[in-house]
């Protein structure tokens, strides 16, 4: 059976502008969940806080999940409305988010410590709105027995599935992935477990799948950034020639830049966006670091435009 491959969501990277374009040049995945939103006062600034989900700009071939990252179970309930009269029948709940300031005010992985919080949250919700939920969870905020002392509490709701991020939110992306707590999690719950972290090469995916057997479900995030090509391999629909790959990642490249330079406004924000992928792409290349500074010294939209022409024509050594 073929794995189910979700593209994580990364604020600022995996947008809809980002997700239709990889859409149309790659394939792989089969769900991505939205970078979180989070704001309650949807009423005035609507348009603004749910641009990057509404329908009609996401054309991406693979099911968009919208994410909310909220411990006010008002605006849960009502930006699930919301998201289900826009058409979206499942909303993720992010209870992963590792930064201090949402940690500390108990927002994102900081609720995990708060197990009766999160299940009367969902007492409250569930029944309200029309919409599945999903969970996104870390194992914990700083200690890494909170989600196990919650999966247990979790079997009664009906959700869709849990996706599980073995650190915890005081971690950030430091120290391994705790493969030995994912497992336990997994006999903790009868819920469906999606596998989430460091998945940065079919290697390590192939490592992963042999030690986890009941997982079926993967969600990939900065892997799949750095390396576009890594779903395709993984679900084994594509095996590139490098010359091929060259050219598949020029073409990416310039359709996001193309998109970008039509989305945003003035060349600050367009090149500081480029910068913004090249942390991630640079990894991909020998010299890619080089590629990296040159962004970030490059001030002009033609000035990048040469730079990286040069970069991709001078076909870099592959570390991917
Ligand atoms: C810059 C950045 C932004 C992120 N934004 C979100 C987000 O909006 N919602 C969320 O649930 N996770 C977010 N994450 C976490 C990722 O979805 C994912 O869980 C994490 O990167 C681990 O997966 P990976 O090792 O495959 O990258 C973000 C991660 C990074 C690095």
């Amino acid at each position: 059976m073929k794995p189910i491959l979700y593209m994580a969501p990364i604020q600022g990277i995996t947008n809809c502008v980002y997700r239709n374009v990889y859409s149309r040049l790659f394939d792989g995945y089969d769900f991505a969940i939205a970078p979180f939103i989070r704001n309650s006062n949807v009423g005035s600034a609507k348009s603004k806080i749910l641009r990057d989900i509404f329908v009609a700009r996401n054309s991406a071939d693979f099911e968009l999940i919208p994410q909310i990252l909220s411990k006010s179970e008002e605006d849960f309930i009502s930006l699930s409305k919301i998201m289900f009269e826009l058409g979206y029948k499942t909303v993720n709940w992010n209870l992963g988010c590792p930064h201090k300031r949402i940690r500390s005010k108990n927002r994102g992985s900081g609720l995990l410590s708060e197990p009766g919080t999160v299940v009367e949250i969902l007492n409250n919700v569930i029944t309200k709105i029309p919409n599945e939920v999903s969970l996104k969870v870390r194992l914990g905020g700083e200690d890494n027995s909170e989600l196990r002392n919650l999966l247990p509490r979790l079997d009664d709701f009906p959700l869709k599935n849990i996706i599980i991020h073995p650190r915890t939110g005081s971690q950030m992306y430091s120290g391994g992935v705790d493969i030995p707590a994912f497992e336990e999690c997994l006999s903790l719950t009868k819920h469906t477990v999606v596998y989430n972290g460091d998945i940065d090469s079919l290697e390590t995916f192939k490592r992963l799948a042999d030690r986890l057997p009941t997982i079926s479900m993967w969600m990939i995030g900065r892997g799949g950034i750095t390396n576009p090509f890594l779903p395709e391999r993984i679900k084994n629909v594509k095996t590139d020639a490098n010359a091929k790959i060259i050219e598949r990642f020029t073409e990416f490249h310039n359709e996001l830049f193309d998109a970008y330079q039509k989305e945003l406004s003035g060349p600050a924000h367009i090149i500081a966006k480029m910068k913004e992928m090249w942390r991630y792409w640079s990894m991909a290349f020998e010299g890619g670091d080089r590629v990296l500074k040159s962004v970030s010294r490059t001030k002009n939209v033609n000035q990048y435009t040469a730079m990286v022409e040069k970069f991709f024509s001078g076909k870099p050594e592959l570390l991917i």
